[in-house]
Protein backbone atom coordinates (compact mmCIF):
# COMPACT_ATOMS: atom_id res chain seq x y z
CA UNK A 1 0.00 0.00 0.00
CA UNK A 2 1.42 3.53 -0.72
CA UNK A 3 -0.05 6.13 1.47
CA UNK A 4 0.35 10.13 0.30
CA UNK A 5 1.12 11.02 4.03
CA UNK A 6 2.57 8.65 6.74
CA UNK A 7 2.51 8.26 10.13
CA UNK A 8 5.13 9.90 12.32
CA UNK A 9 7.05 7.82 15.14
CA UNK A 10 4.87 8.23 18.55
CA UNK A 11 6.82 11.00 20.77
CA UNK A 12 7.37 7.82 23.46
CA UNK A 13 9.78 5.80 20.99
CA UNK A 14 11.98 3.90 21.96
CA UNK A 15 15.27 4.61 20.48
CA UNK A 16 18.39 2.97 20.66
CA UNK A 17 20.96 0.22 20.21
CA UNK A 18 21.42 -3.45 21.93
CA UNK A 19 24.96 -5.21 22.78
CA UNK A 20 24.78 -8.76 24.92
CA UNK A 21 26.84 -9.16 27.58
CA UNK A 22 29.86 -11.87 26.59
CA UNK A 23 29.70 -10.16 23.17
CA UNK A 24 30.73 -6.44 24.30
CA UNK A 25 32.02 -6.45 28.20
CA UNK A 26 35.46 -8.72 28.98
CA UNK A 27 36.32 -9.67 32.25
CA UNK A 28 35.48 -13.02 31.76
CA UNK A 29 36.53 -14.29 34.91
CA UNK A 30 36.49 -11.14 36.93
CA UNK A 31 34.62 -10.10 39.96
CA UNK A 32 33.65 -13.79 41.07
CA UNK A 33 32.44 -14.77 37.34
CA UNK A 34 31.61 -17.98 36.67
CA UNK A 35 32.76 -19.64 33.03
CA UNK A 36 29.62 -19.82 30.59
CA UNK A 37 29.67 -21.65 27.88
CA UNK A 38 30.79 -19.45 25.53
CA UNK A 39 33.97 -19.25 27.75
CA UNK A 40 34.49 -22.95 28.26
CA UNK A 41 34.76 -23.62 23.93
CA UNK A 42 37.75 -25.56 23.38
CA UNK A 43 38.34 -23.62 19.95
CA UNK A 44 36.96 -20.63 18.12
CA UNK A 45 36.96 -19.82 14.03
CA UNK A 46 40.20 -19.50 12.78
CA UNK A 47 41.30 -16.17 12.56
CA UNK A 48 38.70 -15.11 15.19
CA UNK A 49 39.61 -13.56 19.06
CA UNK A 50 38.05 -15.22 21.63
CA UNK A 51 35.14 -13.13 24.12
CA UNK A 52 37.88 -12.80 27.17
CA UNK A 53 38.42 -8.90 26.52
CA UNK A 54 35.77 -8.15 24.27
CA UNK A 55 35.26 -4.33 24.24
CA UNK A 56 36.11 -4.07 27.87
CA UNK A 57 32.34 -2.57 28.14
CA UNK A 58 32.83 -3.50 31.99
CA UNK A 59 35.64 -1.22 32.54
CA UNK A 60 34.72 1.22 30.58
CA UNK A 61 30.50 1.15 30.64
CA UNK A 62 30.26 4.85 31.98
CA UNK A 63 32.29 6.30 28.72
CA UNK A 64 30.16 4.00 26.67
CA UNK A 65 27.21 5.35 28.25
CA UNK A 66 27.87 8.73 27.81
CA UNK A 67 28.28 8.06 23.90
CA UNK A 68 24.94 6.90 23.89
CA UNK A 69 23.29 9.18 26.06
CA UNK A 70 25.48 11.99 23.20
CA UNK A 71 23.73 10.39 20.60
CA UNK A 72 20.26 10.70 22.65
CA UNK A 73 19.21 6.61 23.14
CA UNK A 74 15.98 6.57 24.98
CA UNK A 75 16.69 3.44 25.87
CA UNK A 76 19.40 0.91 25.49
CA UNK A 77 18.97 -3.12 25.44
CA UNK A 78 21.68 -5.19 27.11
CA UNK A 79 21.76 -8.59 28.71
CA UNK A 80 22.59 -9.68 31.91
CA UNK A 81 25.32 -12.38 32.16
CA UNK A 82 23.76 -15.40 34.39
CA UNK A 83 27.76 -16.29 35.30
CA UNK A 84 27.99 -12.97 37.32
CA UNK A 85 25.17 -12.52 39.31
CA UNK A 86 25.09 -17.01 39.81
CA UNK A 87 28.89 -18.61 38.81
CA UNK A 88 27.62 -21.77 38.77
CA UNK A 89 24.15 -21.08 37.47
CA UNK A 90 22.11 -22.60 40.61
CA UNK A 91 24.08 -21.60 43.72
CA UNK A 92 25.29 -18.83 45.38
CA UNK A 93 24.59 -15.38 44.47
CA UNK A 94 27.90 -13.24 43.58
CA UNK A 95 27.50 -9.86 45.31
CA UNK A 96 29.98 -7.99 42.57
CA UNK A 97 27.87 -9.65 40.03
CA UNK A 98 24.70 -7.90 41.27
CA UNK A 99 26.36 -4.76 42.18
CA UNK A 100 27.86 -4.07 38.54
CA UNK A 101 24.96 -3.90 36.83
CA UNK A 102 23.03 -2.09 39.29
CA UNK A 103 25.40 0.98 38.65
CA UNK A 104 25.22 -0.12 34.90
CA UNK A 105 21.51 0.92 35.64
CA UNK A 106 21.89 3.72 37.52
CA UNK A 107 24.28 5.17 34.83
CA UNK A 108 21.72 4.44 32.24
CA UNK A 109 18.98 5.91 34.55
CA UNK A 110 21.37 9.06 35.29
CA UNK A 111 20.99 10.29 31.38
CA UNK A 112 17.17 9.14 31.32
CA UNK A 113 17.86 6.02 29.23
CA UNK A 114 15.54 3.09 29.82
CA UNK A 115 17.29 -0.16 30.15
CA UNK A 116 15.93 -3.11 28.20
CA UNK A 117 17.27 -6.01 30.06
CA UNK A 118 17.99 -9.27 28.35
CA UNK A 119 17.89 -11.93 30.87
CA UNK A 120 19.85 -14.81 28.69
CA UNK A 121 22.08 -14.55 25.29
CA UNK A 122 23.40 -17.14 24.05
CA UNK A 123 25.47 -17.32 27.31
CA UNK A 124 24.94 -20.26 29.56
CA UNK A 125 26.69 -21.02 32.50
CA UNK A 126 28.75 -23.41 32.03
CA UNK A 127 28.64 -25.44 35.52
CA UNK A 128 25.00 -26.19 34.05
CA UNK A 129 25.85 -27.00 30.57
CA UNK A 130 28.25 -30.01 32.51
CA UNK A 131 25.01 -31.60 34.27
CA UNK A 132 22.93 -31.43 30.92
CA UNK A 133 22.32 -27.62 30.20
CA UNK A 134 18.75 -27.37 29.06
CA UNK A 135 18.43 -31.27 28.29
CA UNK A 136 18.11 -30.83 31.94
CA UNK A 137 14.64 -29.96 33.84
CA UNK A 138 16.77 -28.64 36.65
CA UNK A 139 17.57 -26.10 34.76
CA UNK A 140 14.39 -24.81 34.47
CA UNK A 141 14.30 -24.11 37.91
CA UNK A 142 17.67 -22.42 37.95
CA UNK A 143 16.93 -19.67 35.33
CA UNK A 144 13.64 -19.19 37.69
CA UNK A 145 16.07 -18.92 40.42
CA UNK A 146 18.05 -16.23 38.14
CA UNK A 147 15.01 -14.60 37.06
CA UNK A 148 13.59 -14.06 40.67
CA UNK A 149 17.03 -12.47 41.53
CA UNK A 150 17.10 -10.36 38.49
CA UNK A 151 13.61 -9.18 39.77
CA UNK A 152 14.69 -8.72 43.39
CA UNK A 153 17.44 -6.67 42.25
CA UNK A 154 16.66 -4.32 39.73
CA UNK A 155 13.16 -4.51 39.35
CA UNK A 156 12.87 -1.06 41.09
CA UNK A 157 14.55 0.52 38.10
CA UNK A 158 13.94 -2.21 35.20
CA UNK A 159 10.44 -1.76 33.34
CA UNK A 160 11.54 -3.82 29.82
CA UNK A 161 12.70 -7.25 29.66
CA UNK A 162 13.34 -9.97 27.44
CA UNK A 163 13.55 -13.41 28.61
CA UNK A 164 15.64 -15.62 25.77
CA UNK A 165 17.38 -14.03 22.79
CA UNK A 166 17.40 -15.97 20.07
CA UNK A 167 16.14 -19.20 21.87
CA UNK A 168 15.25 -20.17 17.64
CA UNK A 169 18.73 -19.64 16.21
CA UNK A 170 20.39 -21.89 19.59
CA UNK A 171 17.78 -24.58 18.18
CA UNK A 172 19.05 -24.45 14.65
CA UNK A 173 22.04 -22.77 14.50
CA UNK A 174 23.22 -23.80 17.82
CA UNK A 175 26.95 -24.95 16.62
CA UNK A 176 27.87 -21.70 14.50
CA UNK A 177 26.73 -19.62 17.71
CA UNK A 178 28.32 -21.76 20.04
CA UNK A 179 26.11 -22.71 22.29
CA UNK A 180 25.56 -26.27 21.05
CA UNK A 181 27.00 -28.91 23.23
CA UNK A 182 28.80 -31.37 20.68
CA UNK A 183 28.33 -33.79 22.81
CA UNK A 184 24.70 -34.31 22.30
CA UNK A 185 23.83 -38.20 21.28
CA UNK A 186 20.83 -37.43 19.68
CA UNK A 187 21.14 -33.42 18.67
CA UNK A 188 17.69 -33.22 16.90
CA UNK A 189 15.56 -35.09 19.72
CA UNK A 190 17.85 -33.10 22.96
CA UNK A 191 17.47 -29.89 21.04
CA UNK A 192 13.69 -29.84 20.65
CA UNK A 193 13.37 -31.07 24.19
CA UNK A 194 15.25 -28.76 25.03
CA UNK A 195 13.62 -26.17 23.27
CA UNK A 196 10.42 -27.12 25.31
CA UNK A 197 12.47 -26.61 28.62
CA UNK A 198 13.37 -23.25 27.47
CA UNK A 199 9.77 -22.49 26.33
CA UNK A 200 8.74 -23.31 29.77
CA UNK A 201 11.20 -21.41 31.76
CA UNK A 202 10.72 -18.15 29.90
CA UNK A 203 7.02 -18.86 30.77
CA UNK A 204 7.69 -19.33 34.41
CA UNK A 205 10.06 -16.45 34.06
CA UNK A 206 6.99 -14.20 32.38
CA UNK A 207 4.59 -15.39 34.92
CA UNK A 208 6.98 -14.47 38.02
CA UNK A 209 7.66 -10.84 36.36
CA UNK A 210 3.80 -10.18 36.61
CA UNK A 211 3.62 -11.40 39.98
CA UNK A 212 6.61 -9.60 41.42
CA UNK A 213 6.58 -6.19 39.62
CA UNK A 214 3.28 -5.37 38.18
CA UNK A 215 4.16 -2.25 36.58
CA UNK A 216 7.07 -4.32 34.55
CA UNK A 217 6.28 -5.44 30.56
CA UNK A 218 8.31 -8.59 29.46
CA UNK A 219 8.01 -10.70 26.21
CA UNK A 220 10.42 -12.77 24.25
CA UNK A 221 12.88 -12.29 21.93
CA UNK A 222 13.35 -14.62 18.87
CA UNK A 223 14.80 -13.84 15.56
CA UNK A 224 12.23 -13.70 13.32
CA UNK A 225 12.22 -13.11 9.71
CA UNK A 226 9.46 -13.84 6.95
CA UNK A 227 10.19 -17.12 4.26
CA UNK A 228 9.50 -16.21 0.89
CA UNK A 229 8.45 -19.37 -1.05
CA UNK A 230 10.94 -19.51 -4.02
CA UNK A 231 8.40 -19.19 -6.96
CA UNK A 232 4.63 -19.59 -6.95
CA UNK A 233 4.59 -23.03 -7.25
CA UNK A 234 2.28 -24.50 -5.03
CA UNK A 235 4.93 -27.01 -3.74
CA UNK A 236 7.59 -23.83 -2.86
CA UNK A 237 4.84 -21.99 -1.53
CA UNK A 238 4.12 -25.20 1.22
CA UNK A 239 7.84 -25.23 1.41
CA UNK A 240 7.85 -21.38 2.67
CA UNK A 241 5.04 -22.53 5.03
CA UNK A 242 6.97 -25.38 6.42
CA UNK A 243 9.91 -23.40 7.57
CA UNK A 244 7.80 -20.28 8.91
CA UNK A 245 6.74 -23.16 11.25
CA UNK A 246 9.76 -24.22 12.25
CA UNK A 247 11.73 -21.31 12.13
CA UNK A 248 9.60 -18.53 13.16
CA UNK A 249 5.94 -19.48 14.33
CA UNK A 250 7.20 -22.31 16.65
CA UNK A 251 8.36 -19.92 18.76
CA UNK A 252 6.16 -17.38 18.76
CA UNK A 253 3.12 -19.48 19.04
CA UNK A 254 4.05 -21.10 22.22
CA UNK A 255 4.98 -17.63 23.84
CA UNK A 256 2.09 -16.42 22.72
CA UNK A 257 -0.90 -18.62 22.88
CA UNK A 258 0.80 -21.47 24.44
CA UNK A 259 0.35 -23.96 22.32
CA UNK A 260 2.71 -25.94 19.76
CA UNK A 261 2.07 -24.47 15.90
CA UNK A 262 0.38 -27.55 14.52
CA UNK A 263 3.05 -27.59 11.66
CA UNK A 264 5.52 -27.51 13.81
CA UNK A 265 4.36 -30.57 15.93
CA UNK A 266 3.70 -32.38 12.85
CA UNK A 267 7.58 -32.00 11.84
CA UNK A 268 8.45 -32.99 14.93
CA UNK A 269 6.52 -36.31 15.24
CA UNK A 270 7.70 -37.23 11.80
CA UNK A 271 11.70 -36.69 12.92
CA UNK A 272 11.61 -38.51 15.55
CA UNK A 273 12.19 -35.73 17.97
CA UNK A 274 8.70 -34.38 20.00
CA UNK A 275 9.96 -33.59 23.13
CA UNK A 276 8.59 -35.23 26.42
CA UNK A 277 6.00 -32.62 28.35
CA UNK A 278 5.41 -33.01 31.83
CA UNK A 279 2.52 -32.87 33.73
CA UNK A 280 1.35 -29.34 34.57
CA UNK A 281 3.66 -27.94 31.45
CA UNK A 282 0.84 -27.10 29.10
CA UNK A 283 -1.31 -25.16 32.33
CA UNK A 284 1.88 -23.01 33.14
CA UNK A 285 2.92 -22.30 29.28
CA UNK A 286 -0.81 -21.43 28.61
CA UNK A 287 -0.93 -19.17 31.61
CA UNK A 288 2.16 -17.20 30.80
CA UNK A 289 0.91 -13.87 28.75
CA UNK A 290 3.88 -12.03 27.58
CA UNK A 291 3.34 -8.14 27.00
CA UNK A 292 4.96 -7.18 24.00
CA UNK A 293 7.04 -9.26 21.11
CA UNK A 294 10.51 -8.11 20.53
CA UNK A 295 12.50 -9.32 17.64
CA UNK A 296 15.36 -9.47 15.56
CA UNK A 297 15.53 -9.16 12.03
CA UNK A 298 18.33 -9.16 9.73
CA UNK A 299 17.48 -10.70 7.06
CA UNK A 300 14.30 -12.69 4.84
CA UNK A 301 14.98 -16.01 3.71
CA UNK A 302 13.36 -17.88 0.96
CA UNK A 303 12.39 -21.55 0.64
CA UNK A 304 11.98 -23.74 -2.26
CA UNK A 305 10.29 -27.56 -2.24
CA UNK A 306 12.54 -30.29 -0.72
CA UNK A 307 14.08 -32.02 -4.03
CA UNK A 308 14.52 -35.09 -1.21
CA UNK A 309 17.59 -36.13 -3.25
CA UNK A 310 20.02 -36.29 -0.20
CA UNK A 311 20.72 -32.29 -1.38
CA UNK A 312 19.27 -30.73 0.83
CA UNK A 313 20.94 -30.51 4.09
CA UNK A 314 24.08 -29.99 1.46
CA UNK A 315 22.34 -26.78 1.12
CA UNK A 316 23.06 -25.51 4.54
CA UNK A 317 24.33 -22.91 5.19
CA UNK A 318 26.51 -22.72 8.40
CA UNK A 319 24.90 -19.79 10.14
CA UNK A 320 22.15 -18.07 11.52
CA UNK A 321 21.11 -15.88 8.51
CA UNK A 322 21.88 -18.36 5.15
CA UNK A 323 19.58 -20.46 4.03
CA UNK A 324 19.41 -23.69 4.79
CA UNK A 325 17.52 -26.65 4.03
CA UNK A 326 16.28 -30.36 5.41
CA UNK A 327 15.22 -33.18 3.21
CA UNK A 328 11.60 -33.67 3.07
CA UNK A 329 10.68 -30.27 4.21
CA UNK A 330 12.02 -27.46 2.77
CA UNK A 331 15.44 -26.32 0.54
CA UNK A 332 17.06 -23.15 1.33
CA UNK A 333 17.75 -20.66 -1.99
CA UNK A 334 18.12 -17.20 -2.65
CA UNK A 335 16.61 -14.58 -3.89
CA UNK A 336 17.26 -13.20 -7.06
CA UNK A 337 15.98 -9.91 -6.09
CA UNK A 338 18.39 -8.97 -3.23
CA UNK A 339 21.97 -7.89 -2.30
CA UNK A 340 23.74 -9.44 -0.10
CA UNK A 341 26.16 -8.27 2.44
CA UNK A 342 30.10 -8.75 2.80
CA UNK A 343 29.00 -11.57 4.73
CA UNK A 344 26.20 -13.42 2.42
CA UNK A 345 23.31 -12.15 4.23
CA UNK A 346 20.49 -10.66 1.99
CA UNK A 347 19.59 -7.26 2.64
CA UNK A 348 15.84 -6.73 2.43
CA UNK A 349 14.18 -3.77 4.14
CA UNK A 350 10.91 -4.42 2.16
CA UNK A 351 10.45 -7.62 4.08
CA UNK A 352 10.87 -6.14 7.28
CA UNK A 353 7.98 -4.27 6.86
CA UNK A 354 6.43 -7.52 5.96
CA UNK A 355 7.76 -9.36 8.82
CA UNK A 356 6.51 -6.74 11.17
CA UNK A 357 3.43 -6.88 9.56
CA UNK A 358 2.72 -10.62 9.75
CA UNK A 359 4.04 -10.67 13.35
CA UNK A 360 1.22 -7.74 14.31
CA UNK A 361 -1.58 -9.33 12.90
CA UNK A 362 -0.83 -13.10 14.16
CA UNK A 363 -0.41 -11.85 17.51
CA UNK A 364 -1.66 -8.27 18.55
CA UNK A 365 1.03 -7.27 20.56
CA UNK A 366 3.00 -4.36 20.59
CA UNK A 367 6.62 -5.02 18.97
CA UNK A 368 9.94 -3.58 19.53
CA UNK A 369 12.92 -4.70 17.09
CA UNK A 370 15.68 -5.75 19.38
CA UNK A 371 18.27 -5.93 16.51
CA UNK A 372 18.67 -5.06 13.17
CA UNK A 373 22.34 -4.09 11.44
CA UNK A 374 24.83 -4.34 8.98
CA UNK A 375 27.96 -6.16 9.77
CA UNK A 376 31.15 -4.65 7.86
CA UNK A 377 34.77 -4.40 7.98
CA UNK A 378 34.46 -0.75 8.58
CA UNK A 379 38.28 1.32 8.20
CA UNK A 380 39.78 3.58 10.37
CA UNK A 381 41.03 6.33 8.55
CA UNK A 382 42.96 9.08 9.39
CA UNK A 383 42.19 11.95 12.16
CA UNK A 384 39.48 9.02 13.93
CA UNK A 385 37.24 8.86 10.84
CA UNK A 386 34.73 5.98 10.04
CA UNK A 387 33.38 6.22 6.71
CA UNK A 388 30.33 3.51 7.30
CA UNK A 389 27.62 4.91 4.94
CA UNK A 390 26.89 1.81 3.98
CA UNK A 391 25.82 1.01 7.63
CA UNK A 392 23.47 4.31 7.08
CA UNK A 393 21.98 3.25 3.97
CA UNK A 394 21.08 0.05 5.45
CA UNK A 395 19.43 1.69 8.72
CA UNK A 396 17.65 4.33 7.19
CA UNK A 397 16.20 1.90 4.90
CA UNK A 398 15.12 -0.18 7.38
CA UNK A 399 13.90 2.25 9.69
CA UNK A 400 11.54 3.83 6.71
CA UNK A 401 10.00 0.16 6.50
CA UNK A 402 9.33 0.74 10.10
CA UNK A 403 7.42 3.89 9.64
CA UNK A 404 5.63 2.03 6.28
CA UNK A 405 4.73 -0.16 9.48
CA UNK A 406 3.38 2.00 11.53
CA UNK A 407 1.34 3.56 8.62
CA UNK A 408 -0.31 0.24 8.09
CA UNK A 409 -1.53 0.20 11.81
CA UNK A 410 1.62 -1.87 13.70
CA UNK A 411 2.37 -0.90 17.39
CA UNK A 412 6.02 -0.37 17.56
CA UNK A 413 7.44 0.70 20.54
CA UNK A 414 10.82 1.14 20.06
CA UNK A 415 13.89 0.02 17.45
CA UNK A 416 17.21 -1.29 19.16
CA UNK A 417 19.39 -2.44 16.80
CA UNK A 418 22.74 -3.95 16.17
CA UNK A 419 24.81 -2.63 17.95
CA UNK A 420 25.21 0.48 20.27
CA UNK A 421 29.02 0.09 20.06
CA UNK A 422 31.90 -2.62 18.07
CA UNK A 423 31.88 -5.81 19.97
CA UNK A 424 32.66 -9.19 19.21
CA UNK A 425 30.45 -11.38 17.06
CA UNK A 426 28.92 -14.65 17.41
CA UNK A 427 31.45 -16.38 15.36
CA UNK A 428 33.15 -14.12 12.81
CA UNK A 429 35.13 -12.37 15.25
CA UNK A 430 35.71 -8.20 15.72
CA UNK A 431 36.82 -7.15 12.44
CA UNK A 432 32.71 -7.74 11.64
CA UNK A 433 31.84 -4.87 12.88
CA UNK A 434 28.11 -3.30 13.58
CA UNK A 435 28.88 -0.25 16.15
CA UNK A 436 28.17 3.52 16.01
CA UNK A 437 30.95 3.80 17.92
CA UNK A 438 34.26 2.01 16.82
CA UNK A 439 36.38 0.27 19.19
CA UNK A 440 40.27 1.06 18.07
CA UNK A 441 41.56 -3.24 18.65
CA UNK A 442 41.75 -6.20 16.26
CA UNK A 443 41.28 -9.50 16.10
CA UNK A 444 44.50 -10.69 18.44
CA UNK A 445 45.74 -6.76 18.72
CA UNK A 446 44.04 -4.61 21.71
CA UNK A 447 45.96 -1.71 20.81
CA UNK A 448 43.90 1.09 23.02
CA UNK A 449 40.44 -0.32 22.75
CA UNK A 450 39.83 3.67 22.49
CA UNK A 451 35.95 5.35 21.63
CA UNK A 452 35.55 6.53 18.12
CA UNK A 453 32.06 7.83 16.85
CA UNK A 454 31.91 6.76 13.28
CA UNK A 455 29.81 8.77 10.74
CA UNK A 456 26.48 6.49 11.54
CA UNK A 457 26.88 7.80 15.02
CA UNK A 458 26.71 11.45 14.15
CA UNK A 459 23.32 10.12 11.30
CA UNK A 460 21.63 8.62 14.36
CA UNK A 461 22.53 11.03 16.61
CA UNK A 462 20.45 13.91 14.38
CA UNK A 463 17.31 10.75 13.40
CA UNK A 464 16.63 10.42 17.33
CA UNK A 465 16.97 14.78 18.05
CA UNK A 466 14.13 14.52 14.77
CA UNK A 467 12.30 11.91 16.51
CA UNK A 468 12.50 10.04 12.58
CA UNK A 469 12.00 12.77 10.81
CA UNK A 470 15.56 13.37 9.13
CA UNK A 471 14.83 9.63 7.36
CA UNK A 472 14.79 11.66 4.27
C1 LIG B 1 22.02 -12.25 16.36
C2 LIG B 1 22.52 -12.36 17.78
O1 LIG B 1 21.83 -13.54 15.86
O2 LIG B 1 22.85 -11.68 15.41
C3 LIG B 1 23.69 -11.48 18.14
O3 LIG B 1 21.46 -12.16 18.70
C4 LIG B 1 24.64 -11.44 16.97
O4 LIG B 1 24.27 -11.97 19.32
C5 LIG B 1 23.92 -10.83 15.80
O5 LIG B 1 25.85 -10.80 17.24
C6 LIG B 1 24.81 -10.66 14.58
O6 LIG B 1 25.33 -11.89 14.20
P1 LIG B 1 26.88 -12.15 14.09
O7 LIG B 1 26.99 -13.61 13.87
O8 LIG B 1 27.36 -11.35 12.95
O9 LIG B 1 27.50 -11.71 15.38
Amino acid sequence: MKYKTLAQFPEEFLWGASTSAYQVEGAWDEDGKGPSVIDARESYPEGTTDFKVASDHYHRYKEDIALFAEMGFKAYRFSIAWTRIIPDGGGDINPKGIEFYSRLIDELLKYGIEPIVTMYHFDLPNALQKKGGWSDRATIDAFEKYARILFESYGDRVKYWLTINEQNMMILHGSALGTLDPNLENPKKELYQQNHHMLVAQAKAIKLCHEMLPEAKIGPAPNIALIYPASSKPEDVLAAFNYNAIRNWLYLDMAVFGRYNTTAWAYMKEKDCTPVIAEGDMDILRSAKPDFIAFNYYTSQTAEASRDDGSDTAARGGDQHLQTGEEGVYRGSSNPHLKKNAFGWEIDPVGFRSTLREIYDRYQLPLIITENGLGAFDQLEDGDVVNDDYRIDYLKEHIKQIQLAITDGVDVFGYSPWSAIDLISTHQGCSKRYGFIYVNRDEFDLKDLRRIRKKSFYWYKDLIASNGETLD
